[in-house]
């Protein structure tokens, strides 16, 4: 539509708007500079993992070594690692819907069984422990948990990981905590799975990356932190397929993953405007007869729910029976683009990116609020 010349306000991108931090850029064009741009180690340089190994102890209090880290295309690549190297056909993966879309995908494409649960409103879209106990079976391989949440920017309480730790320690499966947005969180609440649950080390697998914390989505920059026959299988599939990210992007991530007064002050900025941008989104929203939302605790999205605006003519005269149909009715007629809960496993809702200017923000709510007018 854009091509056709249609403005177009997408509020569907994963991804900050911010550019990425001048001393990151420098680094990629140092790195040029030093012809840094032949072959790196299957799993990353050497030096990268370690600054991830050191990063992943801070972060957990827990004494990570390099050969506990692989450095992958993207957080996206790490857990699809894991799931090849960890998961066989007919093991169950533990998914709490609403879910990142690729989880699923990548358990099917392990040859795994996803095993949804489906979270609520009324627990925040949060998984309770009654609910992880009542999934597990003997064939349970992996828990994936996504603290904040996308889609809906839920954030789990130490309480809530400790009650969830209760139900999986008799088992022996493994857990995929995925904290990509671990530095977007509004309320100071974010609490890593394994500060509460240390217990888990040896079958735990931190998830994380560059991409949304200093906005290098492009950049292609993830890791995995865990125990070491994890991480050797992971890094043998990946020493067969990518063999690693560009070395320019890992040479520049040096400085991410290093501490950085500097860096920390450019990330606390964009926290501070995302935060802005959330509490805009959920003034527009508020104005919009038949939507509700929680309010998110971090990442970059709300979840607002939509069934008011379902099986009713809405402006111009068209019906939607399912918040897909609506995405495509906001898309054709209204020029925004969002993403339909069903995308997440969980229909009845759609999600929003605030991670754009306030203009733009404001003009596509406003084409939102007329669009569903009756
Ligand atoms: C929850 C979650 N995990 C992982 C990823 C993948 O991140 P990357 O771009 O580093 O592959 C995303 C990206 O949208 C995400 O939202």
């Amino acid at each position: 539509m854009r091509k056709e010349g249609i403005s177009v306000i997408s509020f569907a991108q994963g991804e900050p708007d911010f550019a990425t931090p001048a001393p990151i850029k420098a680094a990629a064009v140092e790195a040029l500079e030093q012809n840094i741009t032949r072959y790196t180690p299957a799993g990353g340089m050497p030096e990268l993992r370690q600054a991830v190994a050191e990063q992943l102890s801070r972060d957990t209090g827990l004494s990570y070594t390099f050969k506990q880290v692989t450095v992958t295309s993207g957080a996206k690549e790490a857990l699809y690692l894991a799931l090849q190297a960890i998961c066989d056909a007919g093991d169950e993966v533990i998914i709490p819907a609403p879910y990142w879309v690729s989880y699923v995908e990548q358990a099917r494409l392990a040859y795994a069984t996803p095993v949804i649960i489906d979270t609520d409103e009324a627990s925040n879209f949060k998984l309770k422990p009654e609910q992880l106990a009542a999934a597990l079976t003997p064939r349970t391989r992996m828990v994936i948990l996504c603290s904040p949440s996308n889609p809906t920017g839920m954030v789990y309480t130490a309480d809530e990981l400790q009650a969830l730790a209760e139900v999986l320690r008799p088992s022996s499966a493994i857990v995929i905590t995925d904290e990509i947005y671990d530095h977007i969180c509004y309320n100071n609440n974010f609490c890593r799975w394994l500060q509460v649950a240390p217990d888990f080390a040896e079958r735990t697998l931190v998830i994380n990356g560059a991409s949304k914390t200093f906005a290098m989505t492009g950049w292609r920059i993830g890791y995995a932190g865990g125990p070491v026959a994890y991480i050797e299988g992971m890094r043998s599939i990946q020493s067969h397929s990518t063999t690693h990210p560009a070395s320019i992007a890992q040479y520049a991530s040096l400085k991410a993953f290093r501490p950085s007064d500097e860096l920390d002050a450019i990330v606390a900025h964009m926290k501070t405007a995302f935060q802005e941008r959330r509490d805009l989104m959920l003034e527009e929203l508020a104005q919009i007869p038949g939507v509700s939302c929680l309010v998110p605790d971090g990442a970059f999205y709300v979840f607002p729910n939509i069934t008011g605006l379902l099986n009713q003519p809405l402006r111009d005269g068209v019906t939607c029976a399912t918040s897909k149909a609506l995405a495509e009715y906001l898309l054709e007629k209204a020029h925004i683009a969002v993403v339909f809960g069903e995308a997440f496993g969980t229909p009845g809702y759609v999600r929003l990116s605030y991670a754009q200017d306030n203009a733009s923000l404001r003009e596509g709510m406003r084409r939102f609020r007329e669009a569903v007018a009756r």
